[in-house]
């Protein structure tokens, strides 16, 4: 899944040759999971229709404050488009455009949007060799950059002029590996490792059995996923589950057992900047796990049990600069055992669900919590689905990096 996955592109298309190839790049943007909006300079229009732009972005194209052709015209509100994006591209960028977009010149929809927008704003020009060189194209990049936008420099090759030089608008799909490199690159976890344990342990009885419990997994991958979309490498150890992850920045480790998940913690801990369990771990496991399928035989049957590894009090135990995250599911006393934990633990934050709580817990899309950090600050959250209670997590720990 891309960075641009859900993204809101406005996509500002000025008067030049290279216009035909928005065609391609609105594309690129949709392949890429972004919704699209195409303003168009009256110019523009004479190099590629708004037809093809709207078909292919799915929505109506804008070149002017009011629709003409239309009866009961209404006014294309420049500002809510410009405030609608999560980022602004203007594609090609002629000479002209670069121009206006510098001085505030507001003689179109365009440069009205540009105005209007709060996003971050993507430039790519494209003209002539001489005119890319000229020192007032060049006073144009300086000024966009002093205002906080990206250029994304034209190519060399052949130009419309019949000449060969620098000019060239780059190319759709480099524009769009620019600006997925470029946000990847801003975005708020970039750099951070993070261990997450999701899902349950299974420990064998025999080699058909075994005792486990109802955890889906979807806390756990909730919370890779939100961990990946905000930059970080993930390294998510799961038991069995159903569970799915495509992102290319969660690596999956795949374990069964709790002395498996043990194992696999200790592995990578040493690496990571945060550790998060989510897993519900088997407490006990069988003393003896038989080679053979067990027969049944007597009315009553015993199994002997032992202690597991508590994985995350020893990663409390061994911890240096990790931010370490833990989960306690309980049905009395809630508060103070939580809190019990963090000490035992060796915890910087819990994640506490009160299975007194409805939608709580194992097997349900939602999650009711309460977090409770290492000072004991306790912050009850709202009932939300797991996916945005993995989202809070996250925002703590962001607010942990960058406050
Ligand atoms: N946990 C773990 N390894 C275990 C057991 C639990 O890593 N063998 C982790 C869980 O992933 C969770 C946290 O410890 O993040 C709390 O687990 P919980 O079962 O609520 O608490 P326990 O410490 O097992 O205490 P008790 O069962 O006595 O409440």
């Amino acid at each position: 899944m891309s960075v641009l996955n859900g993204k809101k592109i406005l996509l500002g298309i000025s008067g030049g040759i290279a216009a035909y190839k928005t065609a391609s790049l609105v594309r690129l943007f949709i392949k890429a999971g972004a919704h699209v909006q195409v303003i168009m300079t009256p110019a523009s229009k004479d190099f590629v229709t708004p037809l093809t732009l709207s078909t292919l972005s799915k929505n109506p194209v804008y070149s002017s404050f009011y629709n003409e052709e239309e009866q009961d015209a209404e006014w294309n509100n420049h500002v809510e488009l410009g405030l609608w994006a999560d980022l602004m591209i203007i594609a090609p960028a002629t000479a002209n455009t670069l121009s206006k977009m510098t001085n505030g010149n507001c003689d179109n929809l365009l440069i009205a949007s540009y105005l209007s927008a709060k996003c971050p704003v993507y430039v790519a020009p494209a003209m002539d060799l001489d005119m890319y060189k000229h020192p007032s194209t060049l006073a144009s990049f300086s000024a966009l950059k002093s205002f906080g936008n990206t250029i994304i420099s034209a190519e060399s090759g052949e130009l419309a002029s019949g000449l060969s030089g620098e000019g060239r608008m780059a190319e759709p799909e480099n524009i769009v590996a620019f600006i997925i490199a470029d946000f990847e690159s801003k975005l708020p976890l970039k750099g951070k490792k993070i261990l997450i344990t999701a899902g349950p342990t299974y420990e064998a009885i025999d080699p058909v059995r075994f005792i486990g419990n109802h955890s889906s997994g979807k806390m756990g991958f909730d919370i890779a996923h939100s961990a990946a979309k905000l930059g970080a490498e993930v390294i998510l150890i799961s038991g069995p589950t159903n569970c799915k992850s495509n992102h290319s920045l969660i690596k999956l480790i795949s374990v069964v057992s709790a002395q498996e998940m043990y194992d696999a913690c200790h592995t990578y801990f040493a690496q990571v900047d945060v550790a998060i369990a989510a897993a519900a771990v088997a407490d006990y496991r069988p003393i003896n796990v038989a080679t053979q399928k067990i027969k049944k035989a007597s009315d009553q049957f015993t199994i002997e049990l032992e202690k597991t590894k508590d994985i995350l009090l020893s990663l409390g135990q061994i911890k240096e600069k990790q931010f370490l995250i833990g989960f306690a599911l309980e049905t009395e006393n809630e508060i103070e055992n939580a809190k019990g934990k963090i000490q035992k633990k060796n915890l910087d934050l819990i994640v506490l669900n009160s299975l007194q709580d409805e939608g709580a817990g194992f097997k349900t899309a939602t999650n009711k919590v309460t977090f409770i950090d290492r000072e004991f600050n306790i912050e009850p959250m709202e009932l939300k689905s797991k996916d945005a209670v993995a989202d809070d997590i996250l925002n703590k720990i962001k607010a942990y990096f960058h406050e």
